[in-house]
């Protein structure tokens, strides 16, 4: 069998050659940079690609870019901080060391000329930069591994003027796995004290923070009392779009020398439904497949189903994984038709439920990446939704 980049299609793409869709994301966070944004989505639907995605096409930026902040993106899950001032310190920690590597990588290849392998270096010398040697200039009793409030402001104000003179206008914070915060006791505090500095004077406008997960997150979001709650834009992953599917259909294929035949391209958008990682798995195994004999595309769909088992069954969570479905969630889903579309207002009223948990439940679904909502302006401009199942 073939091995094939990030690890067999599983890890985050980290490549813009092997990036895909998500355009209109990446102008509106480009565009929006200095707020709050809470980007949702289920199990691997692509949330770390696309906030590598951000961090690549902002760093491209500069000199030219106007208005390009500078991205910092911070996986919660891995770096598991324990308190509000752990948290703190490990934003300025990576802040320094995303500056510093940008800086290094600068020093051999231009970003503007070479992208791809000017982001392959910067990624690749992760391992080799400590945190510590960037915060040298911070002044902090060694050993430390917090920040209080105080020294935080200031250090992000250093920063601010460090990449001002580089062409970049501000901080652009991207949390992964950011359900790790919102789960702990200190999570309030570490989220209010970001919201109030990045709307007081002289740092307004100038740092924005996007906060990416799932239930957890938004969940979080939404009780009453979170410091994120009013404040926080949320926007919800999708599946690719058609075109999108082709695209990546037609590199895939390109790609290891396989031809296409008539009904691939429809098999493999439809059976996957454009979930990212599905779509890519279902495109490895009829080219796997294929290279062995001659199998159909039915045969092709029951090996995808045999072995990626475990994330269709976590995506039913029924051993209540927080990544998984809700209750409410799973109840529209059982009623969905098997594949085709179906109205949201009759899905609904054959329901019996509320509008708001019914709301809440394709909120959840659609972000897990199970369903699609597509949205027609009628003649008389009322909105009629379809789900997609
Ligand atoms: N924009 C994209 N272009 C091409 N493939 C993608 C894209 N986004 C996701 N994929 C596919 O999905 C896989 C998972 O992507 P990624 O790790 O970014 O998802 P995730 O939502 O962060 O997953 P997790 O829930 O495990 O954190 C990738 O390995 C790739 O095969
Ligand atoms: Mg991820």
């Amino acid at each position: 069998m073939a091995s094939r980049p990030f690890d067999d299609y599983r890890t985050a793409i980290d490549d813009p050659e092997y990036f895909f869709g998500r355009t209109t994301l990446l102008k509106y966070f480009r565009q929006n940079f200095n707020s709050v944004q809470v980007l949702l989505g289920g199990q691997r639907i692509g949330k770390t690609s696309t906030l590598r995605a951000i961090e690549w096409s902002m760093l491209g930026l500069p000199p030219d870019g106007r208005n390009s902040p500078f991205p910092v993106l911070i996986n919660m899950q891995e770096e598991q901080p324990h308190s509000a001032d752990q948290f703190r310190y490990l934003l300025i920690g990576r802040l320094r060391d995303a500056i510093g590597r940008y800086l290094g990588t600068s020093d051999e290849t231009s970003w503007k000329d070479d992208l791809r392998r000017a982001y392959q270096r910067f990624v690749g010398m992760f391992d080799e930069v400590t945190i510590d040697a960037h915060l040298a200039k911070l002044k902090l009793k060694k050993p430390s591994t917090e920040i209080n409030a105080d020294a935080f402001r200031a250090a992000i104000r250093d920063g601010i003027e460090d990449l001002q003179e580089r062409g970049f206008r501000g901080i652009l914070f991207l949390l992964d796995e950011a359900g790790f915060v919102t789960r702990t006791d200190w999570g309030n505090d570490a989220w209010s004290h970001i919201r109030g500095f990045k709307d007081t004077d002289p740092l307004k406008g100038l740092v924005g923070l996007i906060v990416s997960g799932f239930r957890g997150v938004l969940e979080y979001q939404q009780r009453v009392g979170s410091p994120l709650k009013n404040i926080a834009k949320v926007i919800w992953m999708t599946d690719f779009e058609g075109e999108e599917a082709n695209r990546v259909i037609a590199r895939r294929f390109a790609e290891e020398r396989e031809p296409i035949r008539d009904g691939d391209h429809a098999f493999l958008r439809d059976y996957s439904g454009g979930h990212p990682f599905l779509l890519q798995q279902l495109i490895s195994i009829l080219i796997d497949e294929r290279r062995k004999g001659d199998p159909s595309h039915e045969a092709v769909a029951r090996r995808c189903r045999k072995e990626h088992k475990q994330i269709f069954r976590d995506w039913w969570n029924s051993e209540g994984v927080a990544d998984g479905l809700t209750e409410d969630a799973r109840i529209v889903y059982g009623v969905m038709p098997q594949n085709g579309r179906v109205s949201r207002d009759d899905l609904q009223n054959r329901l019996n439920m509320r509008e708001d948990p019914f709301d809440d439940a394709l909120d959840i679904l659609c972000g897990s990446g199970l369903v699609r909502v597509i949205i027609y302006l009628t003649h008389n401009a009322v909105r009629t939704t379809i789900v997609v199942a």
